[in-house]
């Protein structure tokens, strides 16, 4: 049996500095909300292979939830994710609570995400962004990584966290990682285990839909038939309520006629809101 070192556990920030001043050579940081998956595991195993070291934090971060959205119910499960941690060789797993993280409270300087964080998500749960980008900022400066791995899974917030590292000039490189999924398409994701098994076969639709937005694009057809393809999918699905389907270019500005393109969907399957995204070439 091989014996594996469980991580250095930081509650605090002088616990996670002191354990930050023992790593030498270069450190990766994998920043999540705990309750972690194969599509963490992912995140971790990349880190491992291209950084000296390896940071994870859990923290299920109170800014980049509205008020009737799920905070409370979001799933804590410390001592699986500590297990996936030491089982990925990660040196320091930062787990503060809110009160270390916001010591007077909330913050009253937040991260503006500027236009591009009002659009998708950021319409649909208002402020999102300025929780997410002032949390990963505080992170980035808490944890010093020379990089830092996030899931495509999240594009928009991954597209934010790039450009607000070039636009505030953070030396930090980011490296996102494709999305992992089930056999049958569904991408992971914590909030997967809010489905009853019925709702989890509805949710299918979102995969099958961006699935069947690639296959129009494969076969030579334009923008407009793409997405009437994956709503076709979205539409004939029981039990989903679109929230927006769209295809952008990859940086989400508008969707070009030719080239690489993403096509990205929200929906709600019952009272679970998910997202999911695809890279896709029109011709
Ligand atoms: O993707 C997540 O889990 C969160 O948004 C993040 C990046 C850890 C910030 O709280």
């Amino acid at each position: 049996m091989t014996v594996t070192d469980v991580p250095v556990v930081a509650r605090n920030r002088e616990d996670l500095a002191r354990a930050r001043a023992e790593l030498s050579g270069t450190v990766g940081v994998v920043m999540t909300m705990g309750a972690l998956h194969e599509g963490h595991a992912a995140l971790l195993q990349a880190a491992r292979e291209q950084a000296d070291h390896v940071i994870a934090t859990i923290f299920v971060n109170p800014l980049q939830f509205g008020p009737h959205e799920d905070y409370d119910r979001y799933p804590r499960t410390f001592d699986a994710d500590l297990a996936l941690c030491t089982e990925h060789r990660v040196d320091v797993v930062f787990a503060p609570s809110a009160e270390v993280m916001y010591p007077t409270g909330e913050p009253m300087v937040r991260v503006n995400p500027g236009p591009l964080g009002e659009v998708l998500e950021g319409a649909s749960r208002p402020g999102f962004f300025h929780g997410v980008l002032t949390v990963v900022l505080k992170l980035l400066n808490l944890t010093r990584p020379d990089v830092a791995f996030f899931g495509e899974k999240d594009y928009q917030q991954l597209t934010l966290v790039r450009r607000m590292v070039h636009d505030l000039d953070l030396p930090t490189r980011i490296v996102g990682i494709p999305t992992v999924r089930e056999a049958d398409g569904l991408a992971l994701s914590s909030r997967n285990s809010y489905l009853t098994p019925a709702e989890r076969d509805s949710a299918l639709a979102l995969s099958r839909a961006l699935f069947a937005g690639v296959a129009a694009a494969e076969a030579g057809q334009g923008p407009q038939q793409v997405l009437a393809a994956a709503q076709a999918v979205l539409d004939a699905a029981t039990g989903v309520r679109t929230d927006y389907l769209v295809l952008t270019d990859p940086d989400l500005g508008p969707a070009p006629t030719s080239g690489p393109a993403r096509l990205l969907v929200a929906a709600w399957v019952g009272t679970t809101r998910l997202i999911d995204n695809i890279a896709l070439r029109l011709e």
